[in-house]
This record gives structure tokens, sequence and C-alpha cells, in this order.
């Protein structure tokens, strides 16, 4: 690496980008630890600058000194003996500016951002690779779950053949607002704003495509294969309807925003196989048992179980969003690059993500699941008859039914749980349940997600 981390350095400058929720969480630690962590790395971390867009803002609780603000980019990155960057600010426009830069400059980079690395990680994997720099990422996917050094370095020896994780934590805690407390879905979401988890755009946690951001950086991990945010299916939890939350938890199943990606199922019966993986991406909600382990995760707690042919099953829980719980994976990354270990890890252990074969994607239509449907019905002779025809046709076999009794002739919510059936043949079955003159408006249709076994 260029730019030597040698014992006899005694401090090491850092620079930070972004003050806000994330940032300050860095400052407090660096401030309040300092002793420590100058006793585990043997120099001292010192802060060296601090860019932020409103260097007049009161932040921080008056512990970052003012003179080490400013929003010039240039009079940052020329601070004399500033090694390593922290990125804390997030986006991308002028920010993917300012980490190319530091890049650039030859400086080592910690970022939390998902959505710059998930739209931009190779190109910046390959300047920082040019650079002989690293760009630690922990904070990126699952707030303070050390999910990204599990992945690259602890399960290194696996082929790991799926990943089912609960990566937002701001869906989290909405979906357990919901479920465990009744509140609205307005409430919940506001609240989870309060509390710092939700993005500066919480349409992008609630929509799932910060979910799917995260996957697509764990899956390239995962599977070697470069995937990109767009060919990740992606359905959010915006439109959910309480009362889809209710009737799952009278079939004994808890509504989870999970996000997929596994081999397709004939491949990962032969792990020995080197063809590339053939992947099936998704983040959507879906519900999952009650008794499994994911389901016990509540709040802003994520979680991911991995499943890797040599360790089987193995699942991390922890905070997956919130100032403190980020913070400790921006620090963890600052401490392991400034000793060294990270760098030296990352150019010799194949870390670049911009070396990757593109991933390929399974069909969606042949994915195989269990499935939650629920048909607004009017209740008169015959009704269930000519749903069931309908999912007989297309080789679709109910497990379970579900109705609460209503006035005779009334529409009344119809519940059906499938045994496994094909994607394809249940969204074709829909579209005839749809057209039925005694159904009323569009079916709701959910994944049932059985782990594996493992
Ligand atoms: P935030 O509270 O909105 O703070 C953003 C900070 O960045 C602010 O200090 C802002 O400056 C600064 N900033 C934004 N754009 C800038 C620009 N163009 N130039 C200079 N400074 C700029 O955001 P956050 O919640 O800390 O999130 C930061 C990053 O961490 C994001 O990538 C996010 O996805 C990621 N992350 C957040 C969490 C979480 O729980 N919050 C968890 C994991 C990862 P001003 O203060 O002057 O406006
Ligand atoms: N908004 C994100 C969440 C922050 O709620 O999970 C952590 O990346």
């Amino acid at each position: 690496v260029s730019v030597q981390l040698t014992k006899s350095t005694e401090k090491i400058g850092v620079g930070l980008i972004g003050c806000g929720t994330v940032g300050t969480g860095v400052v407090r630690l660096l401030q309040e630890q300092a002793e420590y962590y100058a006793k585990r790395l043997g120099r001292r971390l010192e802060l060296r600058r601090v860019l932020v867009r409103d260097p007049s803002k009161p932040r921080c609780n008056g512990m970052v000194d003012r003179a080490l603000l400013t929003d010039d980019f240039e009079s940052f990155i020329e601070t004399p003996d500033m090694l390593i960057v922290v990125e804390a600010a997030g986006g991308r426009g002028l920010v993917s500016g300012y980490v190319r830069g530091a890049l650039d400059a030859a400086k080592h980079v910690v970022t939390a951002n998902k959505s710059l690395l998930a739209a931009e990680g190779a190109e910046l994997f390959a300047l920082a690779r040019k650079r002989n720099v690293a760009i630690a990422f922990e904070a990126s996917c699952a707030g303070g779950i050390p999910i990204i050094t599990a992945l690259l370095f602890g399960l290194a020896a696996n082929r790991i053949e799926g990943l089912y994780g609960i990566l937002n934590g701001t869906c989290n805690y909405i979906l357990t607002e919901m479920t465990q407390r009744r509140k609205t879905y307005a409430d919940a979401l506001a609240e989870a704003q309060d509390e710092g988890f939700a993005e500066a755009d919480p349409a992008l946690d609630v929509s799932g495509c910060d979910a799917a951001e995260k996957l697509s950086i764990l899956a390239s991990l995962a599977f070697g294969a470069a995937v990109e945010t767009a060919t990740v299916a992606c359905e959010g939890i915006d439109r959910l309807d309480l009362s889809d939350i209710q009737f799952g938890a009278e079939l004994g199943y808890e509504i989870k925003l999970l996000a997929i990606a596994e081999r397709s199922q004939d491949q990962s019966r032969s792990p020995a196989t080197t063809q590339q993986a053939k992947l099936s991406l998704r983040v959507h909600p879906c519900f999952i048992r009650g008794d499994l382990p994911l389901a016990q995760v509540h709040g802003p707690f994520n979680a991911l179980a991995v499943y890797g042919h040599a360790l089987g099953h193995s699942m991390y829980v922890g905070r997956g969003a919130g100032q403190m719980p980020t913070a400790s994976a921006v620090v963890a990354d600052l401490l392991n690059v400034a000793s060294g270990w990270y760098p030296r890890a990352f150019s010799e252990m194949n870390v670049w993500l911009d070396q990757q074969p593109p991933a390929v994607l399974s069909d969606p239509d042949d994915l195989t699941s269990r499935f939650y449907l629920r048909i607004s019905a009017r209740d008169v002779p015959g009704v269930v008859a000519k749903v069931s025809a309908i999912l007989g046709q297309e080789g679709i076999s109910m497990g379970a039914l579900l109705q609460h009794e209503v006035a005779a002739g009334q529409f009344v919510p119809v519940v059906i749980v499938t045994h496994e059936a094909r994607q394809g043949a249940v969204t074709r079955a829909m579209k005839k349940i749809e057209n039925l003159d005694v159904v009323d408006g569009s079916p709701v249709c959910l994944r049932i997600v059985d782990l594996p076994a493992g």
C-alpha cells in the first residue's frame, strides 16, 4: 500500500466528511475512547478536519473545535498528515466527487454510504486499487453488525448458498410498532425518523431501495459476482395493509421486509460446481414462521442469516441503524485501516468489487415459494369453488383457508395459504381471480419464506 502506516507514526490523521447522526457518533467515540484506542493501536487517531455543508451550524455538542470545520473540499483534502478520510455524509453527487478526490489523493476511505457503493462501487474500488489504498465499508450494510468482516474473512472458507436479511432498521422498526403496538404506519415512520434511523429521504427506506442497495453489496461479496441494485426485484412496506399483518399473525406468521440472495435451487444441490452461480435476488415484505430466529428480530435491529456450504446456517444480529451502532462499525473500520491489516488484506485477498463478472440471474417466474393470498370476495355460494378451480388449473394447491363470518352477500376477505408453487403460476392465477365477477379489487399476494434447514 502506498500509505505506509508504521508503528513509528505517533498520530494518524483522520478527516471526516459529514457530521450529522453518524458523524457525530464517530466524533463522540474518538473523543470518549481516545485512550483505549491509542492503547490498542499503539498510536493516536487524531481528527484533523471536518467537511460539512454549513460550518456555522452548532453540532456535536461542542465536541468539534469550530476551527476544524470547513465547507471547502480543496482545503479539506490538503490538510497535512491526513491518512484516512471517513465519509459519513451520504448520497452521491458532490459526495461521490469528495470520495473520488480522497482516493485520488491516496487517502484510505471509510464509508457508511451504501447508495454510493451500490451505484459506483466498481469505479471507486478500481480507483482505490490504482492508488494502493483501501475502502472500508462495514457500516454500509446492517449498521453496527460486523457482517462485511464476517463475509469477507470469517466465512472465507465457505461457498455461500444464501443470504436472508433484515437489512433496514427503519422498516423493521415500523413493522414492529405496527404489529406489537398497533401504531399507524405514519406514526411509526415519524418515530423512526426522530430516532435517526431513517435516511434523509425516508422513501429510500420504505420502498425497499435501501435494503436492495445493501443486498447488492452483500451478494457481490458473498457470491463473487457484480450485482447491480436495479437487478434486485424490489417491493417496499409502503403499501402493506394492517389487516394482512393481523391475518398472518392468526396463521402463526410474522411479517418482515426480507432481502434475499440465493443460488438457484438446482445449483445449491451440487456444492462442488465451479460454474458461476445463477442468483435469485429480491427484497419484499413476506411472512416467516413466528418461531424462527429471524422472526424474533424486532425494532431497529437487523439480522443476516447466512448459509455456507461448510458452516451451514449462521446468523448475525444487532442494531442496524442509529448513531452509536453505526459509529461502532465506522470506528472499527478506522481502527482496522489504521492498524494496517485491512489495507493489506484488501490488496492481498482480492477484496475488489470491480473485478467480478456480472451476476447471472435466475428467472423470477421459476421461483418456488408458499404464498399468502387475500381475496376480497362476495360471500355467495360457489365463490371458493371458483377460486380453487383457478388455482387448480395453475397447479397450485391450497394448504389453508381462512374466512371470518360476515352477513351473507357482503364482501369478505378470504385468505389462502398455498403449498409450494411457482411464482409465474401464482401471478397468472391472481390475474384470473381478479377478473371474477364475485371478486372486488386486486388480490393481495405475499410470499411465505421458508428458510433452508441447516
Ligand atoms: P445526516 O444526519 O443527514 O448527516 C449528513 C451529514 O453530511 C451532515 O453533517 C451534512 O452537513 C453532511 N453533508 C451532506 N452532504 C454534504 C455535502 N455535499 N458536503 C459536505 N457535507 C455534507 O445523515 P446520517 O444519518 O448521519 O447518514 C450518513 C451516512 O451514513 C449515509 O450514507 C447513511 O446512509 C449512512 N448510514 C446511516 C445510518 C443511520 O442510522 N443514520 C446507519 C448506517 C449508515 P450539514 O450538517 O452541514 O448539513
Ligand atoms: N436508514 C437505514 C436503516 C440506516 O433504517 O436501516 C442504516 O443503513
